[in-house]
């Protein structure tokens, strides 16, 4: 008998779940808090590599979902990505342009949507007003003049009379090549020991940089003083072919580089490069947080610049912890 009436109340207990159950409202789909669309260049580099890391990581912390697409290098795929940002009606566009000048067109369509465009690491030039709202990204153009004045005291430091210099620069009309390299010449200008010899396009790869240094070195021999590479991926590339030309690189060529990756900050220990000026990719912090202001209808600034330092032979390089990228 104690048995059935167990029986009865766990049926019942079991039809009030179900029918509590039936009288449930339907559940809503969980609505991300933000939804960004990312147009990434690619994967040439560490720091590239390592700035899709830090937005990832960010997007998690601030519980960002995002659209990330990789263009491989190539504007087009850019602009594609963007168009299909637009189509699945993102909250929020971020994007690295490769180069500065092609945008308007896929721009005024983000801004005809009211899709607001976020420009991370590189900047575009454009006559037209309003079409991103802001830029977080690093100074280059300091950079570029940081890297000028650690050659001018390394000169001073060996008394140098005559400072031969070969550039090899990242890809042509991008934001990071284009004001590096003015810091850079700006900054020399003033300097009558200082004569760059030839600039060459090594588009921020390594594979790149050691072409162009192979063919600098054929064309200039042992009279070049110093290198500059606009970035650690080709200066990478560069120094093997130093030393198969017989050279030493960071004693008979000064050696400069951009980024502050971890190999490139491991040879500079070794001595064979002599400064490094910072460049950042962690920019992913600053990106969650301006793309929730917009997303609230907050003002957010226009630039925002992280901090940057220069590690170099001036210092104890031991000093320097580990680089996450
Ligand atoms: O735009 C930043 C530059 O792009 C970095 O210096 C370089 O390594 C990257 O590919």
């Amino acid at each position: 008998m104690k048995i059935r009436r167990l029986g009865q109340a766990v049926l019942t207990l079991l039809l009030a779940g179900a029918l509590w159950g039936c009288a449930l409202p339907e559940q809503e789909p969980e609505q991300p808090r933000l939804l960004m669309g990312v147009s990434q260049i690619g994967s040439e580099s560490a720091w590239r590599i390592g700035n899709t890391r830090d937005i990832e990581e960010q997007a998690a912390v601030y519980d960002v979902s995002l659209m990330m697409e990789n263009a491989n290098q190539k504007q087009e795929n850019q602009i594609a990505a963007i168009r299909r940002f637009i189509a699945y009606k993102v909250d929020v566009i971020a994007f690295s342009p490769i180069v500065e000048e092609g945008w308007d067109n896929v721009l005024q369509e983000a801004k005809d949507a009211g899709i607001p465009v976020i420009l991370v690491d590189r900047d575009i030039r454009t006559e037209k007003k309003d079409l991103t709202t802001c830029l977080i990204g690093a100074d280059f153009y300091r950079e570029g003049v940081m890297a000028a004045e650690y050659l001018i005291r390394k000169a001073d430091a060996l008394g140098l009379e005559q400072v031969n210099i070969v550039e090899i620069t990242g890809t042509e009309n991008s934001t990071p090549m284009r004001q590096r390299q003015a810091g850079f010449y700006d900054t020399i200008a003033g300097d009558p020991r200082m004569t760059v010899l030839e600039s060459i396009d090594g588009d921020f790869l390594k594979s790149r940089g050691a072409e162009c240094m192979r063919q600098l070195l054929d064309t200039y021999g042992d009279s070049i003083d110093v290198a500059f590479s606009h970035n650690d991926e080709m200066t990478l590339g560069a120094l093997p072919e130093i030393e198969k030309a017989g050279l030493v690189p960071g004693s008979d060529i000064i050696i400069i580089s951009i980024d502050g990756g971890q190999e490139a900050i491991d040879v500079l220990k070794e001595g064979k490069i002599n400064c490094v000026v910072e460049c950042t990719p962690k920019l992913g912090k600053a990106l969650m947080e301006t793309a929730l202001k917009l997303k609230a209808g907050e003002e957010v600034e226009t630039l925002i610049h992280p901090e940057e330092q220069v590690f170099s032979d001036e210092m104890d390089t031991s000093t320097i912890g580990p680089r996450g990228y």
